[in-house]
């Protein structure tokens, strides 16, 4: 097949060379991009007299018959025609003639791909900001239904501090928030026009970027053609932001395998979201929450694999770029996969709330509470620091708890203790005098469920 650039060769490229350089086999995902973009462009060149109001119609017709023919199934993607630029081209041309040729004035495929990706990573951001937003209202109603339930909290994997468990999920919600507006900010940098400057240079014909920006619904053109066709910052931007929300729903989903172990306890999964094993007959395993974790590999390697691949790339288009899509691609593919299961999976674990209380106030988690008791008494922190330690030391010689302590035995530590000391002892004690903002108290939750669900809506 001859090639739209084959002017000045003298031999056929090599079937190996073909399929070597193709990105038809993947890049065909970006025809809708590249159809919308096209046409912009053809309506500039007619407003502009560089191509007549003729071919501007016949193109026009001619690119939305294509995509219906790509949307039915009806089109056939050729290697040989290397990537989705050339391969819509070279079908427009077939299909209108002469105007079909015409099309590629003042462009280039390298402003073209830029474009492209832009489009694409405009939509597909703003698709997963609303499934982020989606999984966060999921996890601010389990943490409205669970509101007054206890659990412990952990720090370095220890019983810590008795904190609620709706406090807990919402700390996800919250970080999923940064997430949404991560994206939202990248927005402002990927909606900006490139096409217009052509291969690197931009171009002699009178063309009006501004208006293609318009028609396509960008806030700005690109000022430095170089930049325009060099740059892939924007898709690493969204691979870093993908990575920082991918982090964050492994680390639920860790949570989730750990939660469902026998040791703990916590909850139980719902059996439309596990698994059996083939050989273990009693087995119900979490591997939807294992797979959210281990295809956070995938998502970080995305971005480590873009950021070398532009590491040592001198100005301005290099064909090394062509490799930008593969992990774009798996990264929105990876990303949105997660979300989706995640948010159906959740509002159907069972929350063993019952454990989750009793272990609540195991190994003394109320000791910092003591501690604050006797601060509140006059005793300077460091000491009552000392003094709790003392206390807890004689509750594990003894085997008893906290709340097991006599007010004979507390005062054998100090004679700061009152009978009011056993409004501190207990995990729902402690809940219930926590005042900072921010804090694990039920009317602090609720400000936190309130304030996040706002922040969906916007
Ligand atoms: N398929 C190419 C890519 O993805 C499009 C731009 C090609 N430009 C070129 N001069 N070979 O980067």
């Amino acid at each position: 097949m001859k090639k739209l650039w084959g002017g000045r060769f003298n031999q056929n490229t090599s079937k190996v060379v073909e399929s070597f350089t193709e990105s038809i086999s993947f890049d065909y995902r970006l025809w809708k991009y590249d159809i919308q973009g096209s046409i912009a462009h053809a309506k500039m060149l007619g407003k502009q007299g560089i191509i007549t109001s003729k071919d501007v119609s016949k193109i026009i017709k001619g690119l939305e018959e294509i995509s219906r023919k790509i949307e039915t199934g009806a089109f056939t993607f050729k290697e040989e025609l290397e990537d989705i630029h050339m391969n819509i081209e070279a079908a427009l041309t077939e299909m209108i003639g002469d105007a079909g040729k015409k099309l590629h004035t003042a462009r280039s495929r390298n402003d073209q791909i830029a474009l492209d990706l832009r489009l694409y990573l405009r939509a597909e951001t703003q698709e997963i900001i609303s499934l982020i937003k989606a999984f966060q209202k999921s996890i601010a109603d389990t943490a409205e239904k669970h509101i007054e339930n206890i659990m412990p909290g952990y720090t370095h994997m220890q019983r810590a501090q008795p904190v609620l468990l709706s406090h807990h999920l919402l700390s996800y919600a919250e970080m999923f928030q940064r997430d949404v507006e991560r994206y939202r900010d990248s927005l402002k940098r990927i909606n900006i026009l490139p096409l217009g400057s052509c291969a690197l240079a931009g171009t002699s014909f009178p063309i009006d970027r501004s208006y293609v920006a318009k028609l396509l619904g960008f806030n700005d053109i690109s000022s430095n053609s170089i930049d325009s066709v060099s740059d892939r910052d924007f898709a690493i931007e969204f691979l870093s932001i993908s990575s920082i929300l991918s982090m964050h729903l492994s680390r639920l989903a860790e949570e989730l395998v750990i939660w469902s172990s026998e040791e703990f306890k916590f909850i139980e999964m719902p059996d439309a979201f596990t698994t059996g094993s083939s050989i273990m007959p009693q087995k119900k395993n979490p591997d939807v929450a294992e797979l959210v974790r281990g295809k956070t590999g995938r998502v970080f390697g995305n971005l480590l694999s873009l950021l070398t691949i532009m590491k040592g790339l001198p100005l301005s288009y290099n064909r090394d770029m062509q490799e930008d899509k593969i992990p774009v691609f798996d990264t929105v593919d990876t990303i949105k996969a997660c979300l989706i299961v995640m948010t159906e999976m959740f509002p159907g674990i069972k929350f063993n709330t019952k454990r989750m209380n009793e272990t609540a106030g195991d190994a003394f988690s109320t000791s910092t509470d003591v501690a604050e008791y006797l601060v509140k008494k006059g005793v300077p922190f460091r000491n009552a620091h000392e003094i709790t330690g003392k206390i807890v030391l004689h509750c594990i010689n003894n085997g008893i708890k906290l709340y097991e302590l006599s007010l004979n035995e507390l005062k054998l530590f100090s004679d700061k203790f009152n009978n009011d000391i056993f409004k501190y002892l207990r995990p729902e004690e402690s809940i219930k005098n926590k005042k900072s903002s921010g804090s694990t108290s039920i009317a602090e939750v609720k400000k936190q469920i309130k304030k996040i669900k706002e922040k969906i809506l916007l």
